[in-house]
């Protein structure tokens, strides 16, 4: 049976991104046979931190969105990182078999830099931390957006240093993407991959004004609607896609294609946005409020699934520590 890992920084509100590339296939995976861990990855998210208060409120808004979407305890293991503090030893052992050039190739790293990000030492080494995050379950499988590939692909460079030192300690793991390729890559606002640190986001839970504000903020161009153009080339279309189904996403690009008098404006396709998202949430809305009422609830499965996780990572650790000669 395969084990299906996979990990969402805290360090802002979910969004579309997240939901689509990461959120909906594990909710999705946890029915195929398997074992199923996700966690919210704290100790990453100390890498872009604004304080103590607001990483604790992240955290919890990431446990209340995971069982508000469906994540089910009784299927998937769900904890905090920081409470498998064996991670932040294994990523010291990575470290020592890893050259600094495959840190310096990593993509997500040299995009912050060129954004303006003033990067710490933990931001260079983080795919460090997430190898060490991978391997210490034994994961076969880490479902993850197009954006976290690479990262995926280091966890499996990694493993072979050292393994190739010391002998077979760690498992390869591969990256799982979702089967559609526009929920590999969601894109945001602007057009650009839709990031927490870019600001061009739409949070799952937004609705109402606040969501039609953001909505409103989608960018178009001031072409008119009898234009002709190119569906794909249109990111409320690019949006759209994700929630409507084949054959309504159809009917729209076949106007928008055709142009002429009958066909949408922009202001057409951004109201049906914004129907789509409150409808396809409206479930998970509600749930979620109805947990917020129970902190206890989330703090309980949040402890249960970090003892049965610090356990696995134990004994990882205690192979890694005996392969190297530290015990
Ligand atoms: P994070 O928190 O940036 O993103 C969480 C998940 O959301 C996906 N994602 C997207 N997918 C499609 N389109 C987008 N615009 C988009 N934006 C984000 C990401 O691919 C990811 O799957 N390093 C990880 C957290 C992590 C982790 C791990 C993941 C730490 N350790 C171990 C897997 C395994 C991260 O920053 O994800």
């Amino acid at each position: 049976m395969p084990t299906i890992l996979s990990g969402v920084q805290p360090s802002g509100q979910l969004h579309l991104g997240n939901y689509f590339g990461a959120l909906a296939q594990h909710v999705a995976l946890q029915h195929e046979p398997g074992e199923h861990f996700y966690f919210i990855a704290d100790y990453h998210a100390l890498t872009t931190s604004k304080g103590a208060a607001e990483l604790r409120e992240r955290v919890r808004d990431v446990a209340l969105s995971y069982l508000a979407l469906g994540l089910d305890p009784a299927k998937a293991v769900l904890f905090r990182q920081s409470d498998v503090p064996e991670v932040t030893e294994l990523a010291w052992l990575l470290a020592c078999v890893t050259g600094m050039g495959l840190l310096e190739r990593a993509h997500s790293y040299k995009d912050k830099l060129a954004h303006g990000i003033r990067p710490s030492v933990g931001l260079f080494t983080y795919p460090l931390l997430m190898a060490a995050d991978i391997l210490a379950y034994d994961s076969d499988q880490v479902p993850v957006g197009k954006d976290q590939v690479q990262h995926v692909e280091m966890a499996q460079d990694m493993a072979g240093y050292f393994n190739g030192a010391y002998g077979e300690v760690f498992k390869r793991p591969e990256a799982r993407l979702p089967a559609a390729a526009a929920e590999a890559k969601v894109p945001g606002l602007d057009g650009e991959k839709m990031s927490k640190s870019y600001g061009n986001t739409i949070w799952i839970f937004e609705s109402g004004k606040a969501l039609k504000k953001r909505i409103g903020a989608i960018v178009t161009d001031s072409r008119p609607p009898e234009e002709p153009k190119d569906p794909e080339g249109l990111v409320p279309c690019q949006l759209l896609k994700l929630f409507l189904s084949a054959e309504e996403y159809a009917q729209w690009c076949e106007r928008i294609r055709a142009g002429g008098p009958g066909a949408p404006g922009y202001g057409h396709l951004k109201l049906r946005l914004q129907e789509a998202i409150e409808q396809h949430f409206a479930a998970a809305r509600a749930e979620r409020e109805r947990l917020v009422q129970h902190p206890e609830q989330v703090e309980r499965v949040l402890r249960d699934g970090a003892a049965v996780a610090r356990a696995r990572a134990r004994a990882t650790r205690d192979r890694a520590l005996q392969a190297c000669g530290l015990r």
